[in-house]
């Protein structure tokens, strides 16, 4: 198992690209289950999820090729297997997005039920509902979903739960849809740019989708869906993660790829906190300002505070001048890199969905776990910061979403070392 040494207190300094986004890329490569025309997706991320998913595919019978400049061919040769087992699905969930595509177009799908996950309860009731209003007949049995239908017919539904509305339970339905008989409408559906580019893609498919970016999406049901090309966005909490390394180093970074667009809740704190952002096409300029200041930050569904930055941005807020409040309202219990990082020297206090962010004047290496792929990042980040050499374990759960990360931080100064226990 490999592990990270990280020598903290370098300043970072110089240019660094954003990848494509892993959560566009996912839902995407599923939706390639629609036709058994090729598609040309371009800017994967070469990452371990991505790997997973491909391999999943794989046994639905579809054909992935990475070529060298990170573009994926995709083609279906094989439709007569719709199996995704319990050992693809503990692995990821996100493997979960195939099951929408495989009911539209092959009127079967029996895909493992998801368990528990670090980062909380994480249902997918929202998810078969919708499949249910399309006219899917699902059932349970042996922990699998087992999803039958003749053809799918559009329907009115309402997709929002406890937490607000679901991006990937979104993307299935969004998927299922375009096969459908006729107009779906999905309200309270996922607004977050990750659904856009997929409903992008679909419609470059042949789809007939609007209101993306909404949450009212509308979509015509067609007969059937061929082959196309295009490029996934840029990953918005990869390039995130890059504006707190440049924070909380007293650094300065040119962040290449970045649309600041679908950061503007993130940069609006990150402003407040006293972090320069300045936009240039698609490059961002980011240095910090010597003293940080204590905000509060309530995780929301986008265009609000995305819960894929709140562990990164605590690692910003322990160095703060003041107390900070951070609440989460997508995952209640995200918060396992709470005691790691206050092994580190952090007064963090949690109280509920609440931290309570005591901000301290430096942070003390140690030895922590990374326990999940962003709270990896946020100790990766307070490593970077901290006086010493910190060891973060388990970072496999980093390759997950970031790609060369080490490399990436270290041509900008870092000093983080990969070995293996
Ligand atoms: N929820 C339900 N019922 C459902 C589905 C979701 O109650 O059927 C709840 C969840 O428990 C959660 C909230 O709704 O409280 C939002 O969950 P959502 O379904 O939107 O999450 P997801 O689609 O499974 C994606 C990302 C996550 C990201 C969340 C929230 C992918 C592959 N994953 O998950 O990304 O945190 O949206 O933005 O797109 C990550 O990249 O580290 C990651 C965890």
């Amino acid at each position: 198992m490999y592990f990270f040494e990280i020598q903290g207190g370098t300043r970072l300094k110089g240019t660094v690209k954003v990848n494509g986004s892993k959560n566009a890329a996912l839902p995407i490569m599923a939706a390639c289950l629609l036709t058994t025309e090729p598609n040309r997706i371009k800017s994967v991320p070469d990452l371990a999820d991505v790997r997973h998913l491909t391999e999943v595919l794989t046994k639905l019978g579809v054909q992935l090729q990475r070529l060298p400049d990170n573009t994926l061919q995709i083609q279906v040769q094989d439709e007569t297997q719709s199996l995704t087992d319990y050992d693809s699905v503990r692995k990821m969930r996100a493997s979960i997005c195939v099951l929408g595509p495989l009911l539209a177009r092959r009127g079967y799908a029996e895909v493992s039920m998801p368990g528990g996950c670090a980062i909380g309860d994480r249902p997918i009731d929202l998810h078969l509902r919708g499949l249910r209003a399309l006219g899917a007949q699902i059932e349970l049995k042996g922990g699998n979903i087992i999803a039958k239908c003749k053809r799918l017919r559009g329907a009115e539904l309402f997709l929002g739960g406890p937490f607000g509305s679901t991006v990937l339970g979104t993307a299935n339905i969004m998927c299922a849809a375009t096969l459908a008989e006729g107009q779906t409408i999905i309200e309270s559906a996922a607004c977050e740019p990750e659904i856009v580019d997929l409903g992008n893609f679909l419609n470059a498919m042949g789809a007939k989708i609007s209101g993306l970016g909404t949450p009212r999406i509308t979509i015509q049901g067609v007969d059937e869906l061929g082959g196309t090309e295009h490029q996934i966005i840029p990953d918005r909490i990869e390039a995130g993660t890059f504006m707190v390394a440049a924070a909380i180093t007293n650094g300065e970074l040119i962040i290449e790829n970045c649309r600041t667009e679908h950061l503007m809740a993130f940069i609006d704190r990150l402003r407040l906190i006293g972090v320069h952002i300045e936009k240039d096409n698609h490059a961002v300029h980011v240095c910090s300002a010597r003293r940080l200041n204590p905000v509060d930050v309530t995780t929301q569904p986008y265009p609000g505070f995305p819960t894929d930055l709140q562990a990164q941005l605590m690692a910003l807020l322990t160095l703060a001048d003041g107390n900070s409040i951070i609440t989460e309202k997508i995952y209640p219990d995200r918060f396992m890199h709470v005691p790691e990082m206050n092994r580190m020297g952090a007064d963090l206090r949690k109280e509920g969905p609440t931290v309570i962010v005591a901000g301290v004047r430096k942070l003390i290496a140690a030895p922590v776990m990374a326990s999940d792929l962003r709270a990896s990042a946020a100790l990766v980040l307070a490593g970077m910061a901290a006086e010493g050499n910190t060891i973060v374990r388990r970072v496999y759960h980093i390759d997950r979403g970031y790609q060369n990360i080490e490399e990436k931080l270290n041509s900008v100064g870092a000093k983080i070392t990969r070995a293996s226990e």
